[in-house]
Order: C-alpha cells, then structure tokens, then sequence
C-alpha cells in the first residue's frame, strides 16, 4: 500500500512497489487520456528551495496532466524561510494546504526532517548530495524500457561520483537486483563516497571497479551514467575549473562502446556530453526526461491514493 507514504530514498520502495509504479507509468504512457482526471481536487505543493528545472517543472506537468493544481515556490528566497521561519513549521503549514509536497533542499537530511511534521506525502525531489529518489525512478523505467530488464547489467557511472546524489540513488536502487556490476569512473577528488562503499556495496557484496579513463572501460558497459561536475557543492572555484572537464563523451568514443549500450544523464549536461553524440540512437537522455514526467504521474497517483 503506497497511499499516505514518503520517499526519502529509494530503499523506501520494495522492489514490488517499484515495479508497480513503473507498470502504472507505462499504462500511463500507453493511454494518458483515461489518467487525465485521477487527481481532480487534489494539490501537490513543490517546495524547491534549491535551482531546478526539470524536476520542478515535471512534478508539476505529472500533477497537471492528473487534473490536479499545483501551489508552491522556485526559491527559498521567496517564502518565509528568508524571514528565519524553520523548515518544520513551514511543512507544518503547508501540509495543512496540500495533500502531497515534493521538496528539493541543499542540505542532506532535509526531506526526512521535513517528514516527521508533514500530515500529508513529502516526496524528496533532491536534498544535498545524498539522493533523488525520482530521478532514479525516472532511470529506472527508462532501462527497463529500453534495456527490458534491471539485472545482469553492467552500469558505468562517470563524472561527479562524490556529490552526484543520483549516482548514489541509483546505485543503491540497483544494488537490489541480481548481478549487476558497477563500474566508477572518476578523478581521485570526486570519487565515490566511502559511505556508498561501505554501506550499500560491501554488506551487499556487490562487484564494482574503480577507473580514472572513460576509454580504458566504456566497452565492457551495458548503461552509461553520465553526470555534470556539481559545481554549487564545490568549496573552492579553482577546484572546479580544473575538474569540470574531465570527461567529455564524444563520437569517438561512442565507437569504443557496444552497439546496445544506452547512455542515460539525469541533465542539466554542462561539457560531458558533446551536442554530436545525440543523434546516436544509444543517446536515451532526451527519452529519460519524458519518462521522468510519466513515472512522477505514476507516484503522485499512488502516493495520494488516487489509484
Ligand atoms: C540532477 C540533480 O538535481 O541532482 N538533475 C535532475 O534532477 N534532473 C543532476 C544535476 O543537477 O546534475
């Protein structure tokens, strides 16, 4: 039973839930017309006190295209949180107005605290550099579309591996399915997080290897994730100018890799991916952000116990 439920992490949702909420995506996807009006009456306030665009704006096209409203602010700067107002008493109040809220915050831990004083549904759209639950589930109806299966895969993350919070989600929602294998490829500075390492992939005994060179791997790869340089959780400048480019995926190395590799980015891209690798019939990051929107109906109606 989805219905009066958060999402925090992924590992919030069983593995039968999520097949549940990827299933009622692709009914979605397949007759958009009879899900038009299963939140009629209902609001989803997005409280996004950190940049987004395609996270905000999918949340609120998923409920519009449910036929409910959407209340809410693009900045902490413009609600009441610039006046000192906590974050528990700002999710008190607008609990009492909507009935699910989707919530992005620069610090880690946001969303949970923001679950113990909400009456309704707080979904994590992001907080800090820990997770993004429906980014991964926006990845994960995409490999299953387009890759028919989430085990026996081999996944490569590149880019920004310590700050990238849906590296971190993502790998731990594919920890759960059987034989996959990742590999993180990364500068030493932007490594994997010892805490990925230590509590989601040693205790599950998960196979995994670390590379510095996109070209030394990409041809063992079934998934390719590749992720900007977060240069807002960047303490130095100079940092990130040196790191930003470490990796940019071009044609010529699109040749290195298996004619069925699929190259998936949760976007914005920045330099890592070159503009010539998106005619590439393995490019699926433009398909991955309209499944984002179908798979953001499927929660929202669940979470709200619409369906
Ligand atoms: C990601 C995020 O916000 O973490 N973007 C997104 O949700 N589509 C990735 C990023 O900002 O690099």
């Amino acid at each position: 039973m989805l219905k009066g439920r958060h999402l925090i992490e992924p590992e919030n949702l069983t593995i039968q839930e999520i097949d549940e909420i990827c299933s009622l995506a692709e009914q979605i996807i397949v007759d958009p017309v009879s899900f038009q009006d299963v939140c009629r009456g209902k609001i989803l306030a997005a409280l996004f006190f950190e940049p987004s665009t395609r996270t905000r704006l999918s949340f609120e096209a998923a409920m519009l295209r449910l036929g409910g409203t959407v209340e809410g602010f693009a900045d902490a700067s413009s609600s009441s949180t610039s006046k000192g107002e906590s974050l528990a008493d700002t999710i008190r109040v607008v609990s009492s107005y909507a009935d699910i809220i989707a919530m992005r915050n620069p610090k880690e831990g946001a969303a949970l605290l923001a679950s113990k004083y909400s009456n309704c549904p707080i979904i994590n759209a992001g907080d800090g550099g820990h997770f993004h639950p429906t980014q991964t589930l926006t990845d994960l109806l995409t490999i299953r579309a387009l890759r028919g299966t989430f085990e026996n895969q081999t996944i490569g993350f590149c880019g920004d591996l310590k700050f990238g919070r849906t590296v971190h989600s993502l790998t731990q929602a594919m920890c759960r399915y059987p034989k996959n294998k990742f590999v993180f490829i990364s500068p030493k500075e932007l490594k994997i997080p010892e805490y990925m390492i230590e509590n989601i992939l040693k205790p599950n005994k998960i196979e995994y290897t670390e590379a510095e060179r996109l070209e030394d791997v990409i041809g063992d790869l079934d998934i390719l994730y590749m992720t900007r340089v977060q240069k807002e959780r960047f303490f130095n400048e100079q940092d990130y100018i040196r790191l930003k480019d470490s990796y940019i995926l071009d044609a010529e190395k699109m040749k290195l890799a298996k004619k069925d590799m699929i190259v998936l980015h949760p976007l914005p891209r920045v330099n890592e991916i070159q503009p010539e690798v998106d005619d590439d019939p393995r490019a699926a990051y433009f398909k991955q952000v309209k499944y984002g929107m179908y798979v953001r109906m499927a929660l929202i109606a669940k979470l709200t116990g619409a369906l």
